[in-house]
């Protein structure tokens, strides 16, 4: 068990003893949590493989998962990858700092550890001050996965941190919730056309309108290796205690069908919860139900901002499943519905479709 040290800090201009502070430990090889502008990262010295090896330790991440390495400029990004073709730095000038994670071949410092022994590296510049000050300070590019136990919800706030990593992180830099509140877009650049690997914080159609056509990547929602051969054991990823399932459809059918389903619930003796809108409440109102909106449909960075608290809030509600509507598409909607799709561990329902 480690001491868990929190350091609030201010969030636009941190206090430069507390970052001098939690940068020695990332230069002594120690485990930092810090805020971006998405979710929370766990950052370890991106040189010291002994110290990325602690970021899996403590997360309980599997060796094969690489991980994003932070940088503050273009120039931590050229020490770490092996060139830095156009199209990355046209991306660079128009999106950094900012929530796009850029892959590329990675170049002989990197080590294995940090790309789960692949020869591409995933890169980012974050935009969140806190996060800037503290590369800068360590003066080494930060190794930082999100600050989450493998699987678990990505933190938005340092309590989430606390709530899974407290005992397993030397010290956490509380600078209140994150801006975005979804992880950034992971773009691959390895192969002619640009692929989506993740989406995220940076919307398609904004990088479609620099690159022209941009590939999505698919992303089975369990590795198609391994055989499900446990219900419980599912490998969901961004998920919550509760069961969760997704339903899309046309609005006003989609709810119709999770009011339903969620009475039958009910009437069985399970506590349902439900994921909303805040334009659905009306709906809703007055039934024994347990309702949380994230935030207006057509305001989707504060749906992306209030995503995860939102679903920890069902959590603690003590909720048995959680029904979750669809938020579409359209900018950040496609990062959300891939979360919640994780979440759900696949187990979405098509409204005017039969069950997938
Ligand atoms: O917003 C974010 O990206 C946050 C903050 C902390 O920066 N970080 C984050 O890290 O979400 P993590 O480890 O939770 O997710 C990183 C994703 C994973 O899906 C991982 O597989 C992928 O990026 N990734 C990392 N390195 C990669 C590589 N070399 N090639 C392909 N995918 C990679
Ligand atoms: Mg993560």
């Amino acid at each position: 068990m480690k001491n868990t040290h929190v350091l609030t800090v201010d969030p636009q201009q941190p206090e430069a003893a507390l970052i001098r502070r939690a940068a020695k430990v990332l230069r002594a090889g120690g485990l930092v949590a810090f805020p971006t502008e998405t979710v929370y990262g766990l950052g370890a010295d991106a040189l010291n493989a002994e110290a990325v090896r602690g970021i899996f330790l403590a997360k309980e991440r599997p060796a094969y998962d690489p991980i994003i390495v932070h940088v503050t400029d273009v120039q931590g990004l050229e020490r770490l990858v092996r060139s830095v073709p156009p199209p990355a730095r046209t991306l660079v000038e128009r999106f950094w700092p900012g929530p796009l994670t850029l892959v590329l071949p990675r170049a002989s410092v990197v080590p294995d550890v940090v790309t789960a022994g692949g020869e591409t590296v995933a890169v980012r510049a974050p935009s969140h001050p806190v996060a800037q000050a503290l590369i800068r300070a360590a003066g080494v590019p930060i190794a930082a996965p999100s600050a989450n136990r493998f699987g678990q919800l990505s933190p938005t706030r340092a309590e989430d941190v606390l709530a899974d990593l407290e005992g397993r992180v030397d010290v956490v830099l509380d600078a209140g919730a994150t801006p975005v509140g979804v992880e950034s877009t992971v773009l691959s650049l390895v192969n002619e056309t640009p692929t989506i690997l993740r989406p995220g914080g940076l919307s398609r159609e904004v990088l479609e309108s620099v690159l022209g056509r941009v590939r999505l990547a698919e992303r089975p929602v369990q590795p198609a290796e391994e055989p499900v051969t446990s219900p419980g054991t599912l490998p969901q990823h961004y998920a919550p205690r509760a069961r969760l399932i997704l339903y899309r459809g046309a609005p006003q059918a989609m709810l119709t069908t999770m009011r339903e389903e969620a009475l039958r619930r009910h009437t069985r003796g399970e506590r349902v919860g439900l994921l909303l809108a805040a334009e659905d409440l009306p709906f809703f109102a007055g039934l024994p139900l347990i309702l949380r909106a994230v935030a207006p449909a057509d305001d989707l960075p504060a749906v992306a901002r209030r995503l995860f608290a939102t679903l920890r809030a069902l959590d603690a509600a003590e909720v048995e499943v959680i029904l979750a509507r669809d938020f579409g598409t359209a900018g950040l909607g496609l990062a959300v519905r891939d979360r919640l799709t994780r979440a759900a561990g696949g187990h979405v329902i098509e409204v005017g479709k039969r069950e997938t």
